[in-house]
């Protein structure tokens, strides 16, 4: 039974609803380079239009201190109305309102009541949609959960279901591959999920502190020499022999998209060299595990996915995951634009709009945004 009431539970004709979608959607100068967040969110808004509701949508995008041209949801706004035949206004109008960045308000990421206050003014229902924010106890997300009625939005109960096979028995083995720049982001998520899994595949720049922790020489690799001591606790733990190091690298003399490059083996960095990327015989590892996987989760890229050179290992692993018969999914923004960008979409089990959301729902954490909703599951009214 879940622990939150749906859309179906509730008739929204007539009422002001207010919406949490993920808008958070990476921008390049204004542009935005990935509308997969957009187009994820719009068939709640387009259901809630056609049962007679008035629309409002919000959302944060990007980490602003507080009002920021730079980071207004005008864009996705306009974005959206491409992607719909409905109304779409900016602020105001329309059959769904985009309102502005909800973090341009410092109260947000607060969990500030009085800006809770305001943005539940006038809503009859609130649609917690934003499976990629829940992991936030932010107004937006909690606040105003608690002071009007909520429900899960379709978006967020399909999410919740696709992860569901991760958390209840997972069929084995069951392979977790993660990457990404920082370890410190991601220490907690290998601590608290190599218990779990049979196997960790480790890639990105984050590769680098684990592989200096075993006593390798890294070059100029990306290294956090603050986390070797935590990464070294891990790997004298009772599950390190799950964990799987790239073995080679595609290594440069610089850090620039253009700078000379080659493959070499990770024991063979030369000084004044940084890994920036797996190399093929990681790939072909990596690979081999993947599809004797029966239960598959990635989350992070392999390299520096934006600059061709070094792109190759995300594009590997997104094959292989694509390929497995396994239960796959694959979360986070440069994984997802890898899948999306090679047309593989189709091919992945479930693509989540969620980052560190779905992470944090696999290492077993509570989710306080969606925590929040079960008090209406109870029958409390506003
Ligand atoms: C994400 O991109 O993972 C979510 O939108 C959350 O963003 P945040 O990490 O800035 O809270």
């Amino acid at each position: 039974m879940p622990q939150y009431l749906t859309l179906d539970d509730v008739d929204v004709s007539g009422l002001d609803v207010l919406v949490r979608s993920d808008l958070n959607v990476p921008m390049e100068d204004g542009v935005i380079t990935d509308d997969f967040r957009i187009r994820a969110a719009l068939p709640t808004l387009e259901r809630l239009v056609d049962s007679g509701a008035r629309v409002s949508v919000c959302s944060h995008l990007g980490r602003p201190e507080g009002p920021d041209p730079a980071f207004s949801l005008r864009p996705v706004a306009d974005a959206m109305a491409g992607l719909t035949k409905k109304e779409v206004g900016f602020e105001r109008g329309g059959q769904v309102t985009v309102l502005e960045n909800t973090r341009f308000d410092p109260g947000e990421t607060k969990n500030d009541p009085a800006m809770a206050a305001r943005l539940a003014e006038g809503v009859g229902i609130f649609v917690q949609d934003a499976f990629g924010s829940v992991h936030r106890a932010h107004v937006s997300t909690v606040g105003v959960a608690e002071l009007v009625k909520s429900v899960a939005g379709p978006l967020l109960v399909d999410e919740l279901a696709a992860l569901e096979h991760f958390l209840v028995d997972p069929k084995v083995p069951y392979v977790v591959v993660l990457g990404g720049a920082k370890v410190s982001d991601k220490l907690g998520v290998i601590e608290n999920l190599l218990p779990k899994v049979d196997v960790m595949l480790i890639g990105g720049a984050m590769c680098f502190t684990i592989l200096k922790a075993k006593g390798d020489e890294v070059g100029t690799s990306l290294v956090e020499d603050d986390q070797i001591e935590a990464v070294k606790r891990i790997l004298d733990g009772p599950h390190s022999e799950r964990l799987i190091l790239p073995v080679d690298a595609i290594i440069a003399n610089e850090f620039v998209e253009g700078a000379e490059h080659k493959e070499t083996y990770i024991k063979e960095i030369p000084p004044g060299w940084m890994g920036l990327d797996v190399g093929r015989e990681t790939n072909q590892l990596f690979a081999s595990v993947i599809r004797t996987a029966e239960t598959v989760f990635w989350n992070g890229p392999m390299g520096v996915f934006e600059w061709e050179p070094f792109r190759a290992g995300t594009e590997a692993i997104a094959r292989a995951v694509a390929e497995a018969t396994a239960f796959t999914a694959v979360g986070g923004g440069d994984s997802v634009a890898a899948v999306r960008s090679l047309g593989l979409e189709s091919e992945i089990s479930h693509v989540s709009t969620g980052g560190g959301a779905g992470l944090e729902l696999l290492e077993g954490r509570e989710l306080p945004g969606v925590k929040v909703l079960e008090q209406w599951a109870g029958g409390r009214s506003a």
